[in-house]
């Protein structure tokens, strides 16, 4: 029989050779028909914050699906969908006045550009339509999204994609002393356009298919001051970094700003159902919060109430089971192991990365992607290497220091094949 499924981002002449399908999930682990074991370095695709099996998180959606299993948010409410926002944004300690749902990351940035568009509409700047964007950055695939891609191969053989928006330099190299020098660069970019006509940037706290580079905070905060002076919005995509991956629930806590609006999905429910979402600040909010106006946008299982009881829980788990503060523990440990292949290998360029994030980039003679075959023979999955040669290593959060030595151990015995076999 031939195979029926068409995978994304996914080379098929390849994948036929060999499929690898997957049929239990423990903990960190995932395991294959023969029994096989694995570990995914990149969690799901950024996902999978808390492990496989959690009967808490399943015994939740499970109780919400025998309450209401289906109930798109259009002009009604559940209360799923209420409960888990009053929490989340009393987390946020009033830093977010509403939280619009989406059904995943992609959806959540068409959501916010749309917002933001809007809300200049609607406050007498109708002419502010323009989005800045990041070289390297990644905000998902729907057209929309692809109009602020900062991967170029991504853009390929689509055909014309939306205007209106416009791209602003980054670099791999940025760092914690160089920043300033960038800011420039970034500042100019965006007085190149009309900034009347400006209305958001978007920009990654870590920066993570486009290689993990962590984007200094005082950079963000010169850019936040920057939009504010020129009346543009500044939106934070944390679908990747929300939830706990850089040791903060979102990274902007760390950061000493709030932004206008952040992009959240991927782990808001440890992986668990597809949901994702855009947080607005009041003042963005309360515009449309009048009879004269509606926002005529929506999806239709945004807020589904079994992935809204599923990140409930996770929200719970991660303050309850104190996976912040593990995080943050670990965190130096973690960039240790990673820094310690750095200085055994000569091809392994530069680690960069954050929390629970790293990114061991390769120097540019060797293609990090010749390495999956290796990494799968011994244990480890990572789909594809981010841009600039970088091999993602972003496991679950719930991950230990015994499991980060098991992923430098593996990632050792990789590179040592793979220079054995070139
Ligand atoms: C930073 C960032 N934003 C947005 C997206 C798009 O999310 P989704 O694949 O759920 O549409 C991704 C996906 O990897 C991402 O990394």
């Amino acid at each position: 029989m031939s195979y029926p499924v068409w995978h994304p981002f996914t080379n098929m002449g390849e994948f036929l050779e060999n499929p690898l399908v997957l049929t239990k999930g423990k903990g960190i682990y995932l395991y294959d028909k023969q029994g096989n074991c694995y570990l995914d370095v990149n969690a799901c695709l950024w996902s999978l914050s808390l492990g496989y099996g959690r009967e808490d998180i399943i015994e939740a959606m499970m109780n919400q699906a025998r309450e209401i299993a289906c109930l798109p948010l259009f002009s009604r409410a559940h209360q799923a969908a209420v409960d888990y926002a009053d929490k989340l944004l009393d987390y946020l300690n009033g830093d977010f006045s509403k939280i619009f749902y989406t059904s995943g990351g992609a959806e959540a940035i068409e959501t916010a550009l749309k917002i933001s568009r809007a809300y200049h509409c609607l406050t007498g700047n109708s002419q502010k339509t323009q989005v800045g964007h990041f070289s390297n950055s990644y905000h998902g695939v729907s057209l929309g999204a692809l109009s602020i891609m900062g991967i170029p191969s991504i853009r390929k053989n689509v055909g014309p994609i939306p205007p209106d928006s416009f791209e602003i330099p980054m670099s791999y190299e940025i760092n914690q002393d160089n920043w300033a020098e960038y800011l420039d660069k970034i500042e100019q970019a965006i007085l190149a356009q009309n900034v009347e006509t400006v209305a958001a940037i978007v920009i990654e706290p870590v920066m993570a298919a486009g290689g993990i580079i962590p984007i200094p905070p005082e950079l963000i905060q010169k850019l936040k001051k920057f939009c504010l002076t020129h009346n543009i919005l500044l939106i934070l995509d944390e679908i990747v970094t929300g939830y706990g991956r850089t040791g903060d629930l979102f990274a902007y806590q760390g950061m000493g700003i709030v932004p206008d609006l952040i992009t959240v999905a991927k782990a808001i429910t440890s992986g668990y159902a597809p949901l994702g979402g855009v947080l607005v600040t009041a003042k963005i909010a309360d515009p449309f919060m009048s009879k004269d106006v509606t926002l005529n946008h929506g999806f239709t299982h945004g807020g589904h109430p079994i992935a809204c009881a599923a990140a409930s829980k996770t929200l719970d788990i991660l303050h309850s089971e104190g996976i912040l503060n593990h995080v943050k523990d670990n965190a130096d440990y973690f960039y240790q192991q990673m820094q310690a292949l750095d200085d055994e290998f000569e091809i392994v360029e530069q680690v960069k990365g954050r929390g629970y994030m790293y990114g061991v980039k390769l120097v540019d003679t060797h293609d990090a992607a010749n390495l999956a075959p290796f990494a799968r023979k011994y244990g480890l999955l990572f789909r594809r290497p981010a841009e600039n040669n970088v091999i993602p290593v972003v496991p679950p959060l719930v991950s230990t220091r015994q499991d980060i030595d098991d992923i430098a151990s593996r990632l050792r015995t990789i590179l040592k094949e793979y220079l054995l076999a070139i």
